[in-house]
């Protein structure tokens, strides 16, 4: 055989291998997703949970219900394995009782001022469910939703795909929006969220996801020696109902400084206005950094470890900006395996653009047009430091 045809015969014999591979969702080594019904709605909806494993012992679970992430198992440097994302262990406490644990949040993640906005002439009103303004899409937000779900099988990947149909005024709304998230997991320890969404009208949109992280595991004590790293040199400060006051602020020499790394704890306590708006007995964050590198994947935004357990997330994202929320308002509730969860006993990282975008002309726009195609991609990474 001529040296020419060895090449065309190795091709086809790789080309077919790689039809199989896509034809029977050959996996990488270790990859595993399966589905179960995990409870059932009052209107007698039913509720699946979706298990996606990998060949390093993380175990990632996403409920139909709210696209919620219910936990994150995740071994620590010896091994043992803990969840480190706050949650319940039934429907109920979910629908019941969640401050958004997991959830995705749409059509718009963090507040809209006063509920309101104007888009191309027309004002909108919206659900006002947080003080005056309008939080993390109304009353029955894209949290509240039950979704569609299948199972995701590339080579090197796991997950589930989410869908959910937003009609036009839904929340207040306008433009019926189709939105599709998929959650994939591999063996890098990745934990990646990739948002789309269509629209039929001009709209605003603002897709998040509200995980609540304690790297030491959910429930066990505070997150205020775990050490927290954002690239991010300024944040948009609030006034006292948290909406932007539209400035920019450097985080230079303030308590609000995570350039370099330090316990979320060190400066939370400190007196400083925007830390009192946060909280205002103890302090705390929940604020937007306005992340160095915007739009870039390959860029790291923010990097939090526990140096007790050496567990450590890292986050990636295409997006602008990241809430970072220190769980302040909690304070005892009841969470899963009966625990406690605690004040500053998470943080989340929000990756999102600015809150109250359609209000704030010189923040980045979060208006969708028929046409365009709203994507985000975000993720956590795990990999052992
Ligand atoms: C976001 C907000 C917080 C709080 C939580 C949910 O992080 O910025 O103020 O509302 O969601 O409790």
């Amino acid at each position: 055989m001529l040296i020419r045809d060895h090449f065309r015969v190795g091709r086809f014999v790789l080309a077919c291998g790689l039809a199989m591979a896509l034809v029977s969702g050959a996996q990488a080594a270790g990859l595993g997703v399966s589905e179960d019904t995990f409870g059932t709605l009052s209107d007698g909806t039913e509720v699946d949970i979706y298990t996606l494993t990998n060949a390093n012992r993380m175990e990632v679970t996403i409920l139909t219900y709210g696209g919620i992430v219910q936990s994150i198992r995740v071994p620590d440097r010896n091994g043992k394995i803990d969840d480190v994302s706050l949650g319940f262990d039934d429907l109920q406490g979910y629908v019941e009782r969640s401050p958004y644990f997991g959830a995705l949040i749409g059509r718009f993640g963090n507040r809209i001022a006063g509920g309101t906005f104007t888009l191309d002439g027309e004002t909108y009103q919206l659900p006002v469910n947080n003080g005056p303004n309008s939080l993390h899409g109304g009353t029955k937000g894209f949290d509240k939703r039950v979704w569609s779900a299948s199972p995701i099988r590339t080579g090197d990947r796991v997950g589930v795909e989410l869908t959910y149909f937003s009609p036009d005024g839904e929340m207040g709304y306008p433009g019926n929006l189709a939105v599709t998230v998929r959650y994939t997991l591999n063996n890098d320890n990745d934990l990646r969220i990739h948002y789309s969404a269509v629209t039929d009208a001009p709209t605003v949109v603002n897709l998040t996801n509200h995980v609540y992280f304690n790297l030491a595991g959910a429930g066990n004590g505070t997150i205020l020696d775990q050490v927290a790293m954002l690239n991010a040199d300024r944040i948009t400060p609030v006034d006292d109902t948290l909406i932007p006051t539209g400035a920019f602020m450097s985080v230079a020499g303030t308590p609000f400084d995570f350039t370099q790394p330090k316990p979320i704890g060190q400066d939370i306590r400190a007196d400083h206005q925007q830390l009192a708006y946060a909280e205002p007995e103890q302090g705390g964050y929940d604020h937007n950094y306005v992340l160095n590198n915007p739009g870039n994947l390959d860029a790291l935004a923010a990097r939090v470890t526990d140096p007790e357990s050496g567990r450590t997330v890292e986050m990636y994202t295409t997006e602008p900006g990241v809430q970072f929320y220190t769980s302040n308002f909690l304070d005892g509730l009841q969470g899963q395996d009966g625990e406690t969860y605690k004040h500053w006993g998470g943080f989340t990282l929000e990756a999102q653009h600015f809150p109250d975008s359609p209000n704030q002309p010189d923040f980045p726009s979060t208006v969708l047009r028929p046409g365009e195609k709203y994507t985000q991609t975000t993720i956590y990474s795990f990999r052992p430091k």
